[in-house]
Order: C-alpha cells, then structure tokens, then sequence
C-alpha cells in the first residue's frame, strides 16, 4: 500500500509526519531558479542549497571556499522557483564554527535575504552552541554528520566514515543530541547502511543518508550527478538517471556544425 500523501508546501512539520507514517523523504541540491523550478515541479520534498555548489557551479576542488555571499545569490535564485517543497541552504565554512553569535547573524542573513526556510550545519557536539542560538532565534536547523567535506583537510580522504567502533558511537551521541537540542532533521554522509539504519531507528527526527544506504528516512544526492552534467564522479552511492554532459556536449557539436556549415539560420528562422 503506498504511503505516498499529497502536500501543498512541504514544511519540517510534514517531514517528520512522513518519518512517523514510514514515507520516504526525497531530497535534491539544486542552486539555480532554472534547475530547481523543474526540481520543484517533480515532486521533490526538500531541495538543499547545498555549499557543494562550491564544486559544481563554481569549479572549486572543496567546499570550503565557496562565502556566505554566493550563498545567499545561488539560494535566493531557487527560492523564487519554488512554489512547494522546503528549501534549506548550508551554511558555508567559516560562518558558524567556534562562534555561535556570528553563526546566528549569518543564519539570520540567509533567512531574511533568500527567504529560505532552514538552515544546514555540519558537526556535533563541537558546533552545538551554534545550533543551540539558531534555533532559539526560530530558525529550524538540519544537522550533517558522517563525512562533512567542511573537515575534508582533517579526514584527509573522502572514504567511508564511522566503521570504527568509537567513530561510529561518536556518531550516534551526535545524532541524539541534535536531535534532542531540536534539529528538524539529520543527514548522514557515507556511513555504513547498518550504523545509519541504527541512527534512524534511534532518533525521532528524519534521517536523510548519502551513500548511507536504504534503512535511514530519505535520500538526498547532488543534482549535477544524479542528472549526468558531472561525469567524472561516480562514487558507489550516485545512482545517474540521465547523462546530460554527453546529450550537452553532442548538442554543441551539432549547433558548432550547423553554423560551420551554414545550415543555421535557415530562411525560416530569421526576420
Ligand atoms: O552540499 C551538499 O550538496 C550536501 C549534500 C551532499 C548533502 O551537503
């Protein structure tokens, strides 16, 4: 029996009524009003302005260079695109760790320029006096734990965290305490499918996993991979449904020869 509901905007209250009724949530990045407008008409739940704009917008080997700024630019662009799901921006590296009134004015920054609906932080226990202002000040606040390419130079590699015992446990308090200071939700990034499953059974808030396996509340991944335009990533998780870089590149060959050759305009496409 589907458990699928109708909703006219997706909101974090809708979300944990789907974790409650067993529906799984689905979540996609986008950055731009074009890409999430049809992201939007699709049906999805949650588009993520995600800092991984950072590699696939802007051509940066990380997040982290990616300001507070060109947030706000790629997040207002999709806000005025949607009509139905939830947006939630992340907030970039170096604007909420260590300093939670800094993190408040950036997270305010985001909410009142972009008219976004959330916020998205990386961490646990270390950022908790961060989250604890946000979410005083009314503004809901998605957790990120397992692999958070912010701390890419301190993991050192992109493997699978948590498969140690104490990581994992780590991971598990970090989630509950999110969870218990009042986060809407969680995503978990590439941990094992069992750990996550745990995590998700554990916890009252929706659990959304990236290379985490089926067991946890929703999926999100990164729209530029699921839809082919990155085609040199393909990490064990990505599940690719187009390949628009080959259906672009073949489609530029073909405009590049049509005007070589004289073919375009024709007669019937000029005034
Ligand atoms: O920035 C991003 O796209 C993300 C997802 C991978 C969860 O944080």
């Amino acid at each position: 029996m589907s458990v699928h509901k109708e909703y006219k905007r997706v909101t974090t209250h809708a979300l944990k009524d789907m974790k409650l009724r067993g529906e799984k949530i689905a979540m996609l990045t986008a950055y731009d009003y074009s890409l999430a407008k049809i992201v939007d008409d699709g049906g999805i739940d949650v588009i993520l302005v995600g800092d991984s704009a950072s590699n696939v917008m802007a051509g940066h080997e990380t997040t982290l260079p990616i300001t507070l700024d060109e947030m706000i630019y790629h997040a207002a662009s999709v806000v005025r695109a949607v009509k139905r799901c939830l947006v939630v921006v992340d907030l970039p590296f170096g604007t909420y760790q260590g300093n939670s009134k800094l993190a408040l004015s950036s997270a305010i920054r985001i909410m009142k320029e972009t008219g976004a609906h959330a916020v998205k932080m990386e961490g646990g226990k270390e950022i908790r006096e961060s989250v604890e202002r946000i979410l005083t000040a009314g503004i809901p606040v998605m957790g990120h734990l397992g692999l958070t390419p912010q701390s890419i130079y301190k993991f050192g590699t992109y493997t699978v965290r948590a498969k140690e015992v104490e990581e994992a446990e780590n991971l598990k308090m970090d989630a509950q305490l999110l969870s218990d200071m009042g986060c809407f939700s969680v995503v978990l990034e590439k941990i094992p499918a069992k750990l996550a499953q745990e995590v998700a059974e554990s916890i009252d808030i929706p659990v959304i996993g990236i290379g985490a396996g089926g067991g946890v509340d929703g999926q999100v991944l990164v729209l530029h991979d699921m839809i082919g335009l990155t085609h040199e990533f393909k990490p064990r998780f990505l599940r690719q449904y187009l390949n628009l870089y080959e259906d672009i590149k073949g489609a530029v060959s073909h405009y590049v020869s049509d005007v070589k050759e004289k073919d375009f305009p024709s007669t019937k496409e000029q005034y």
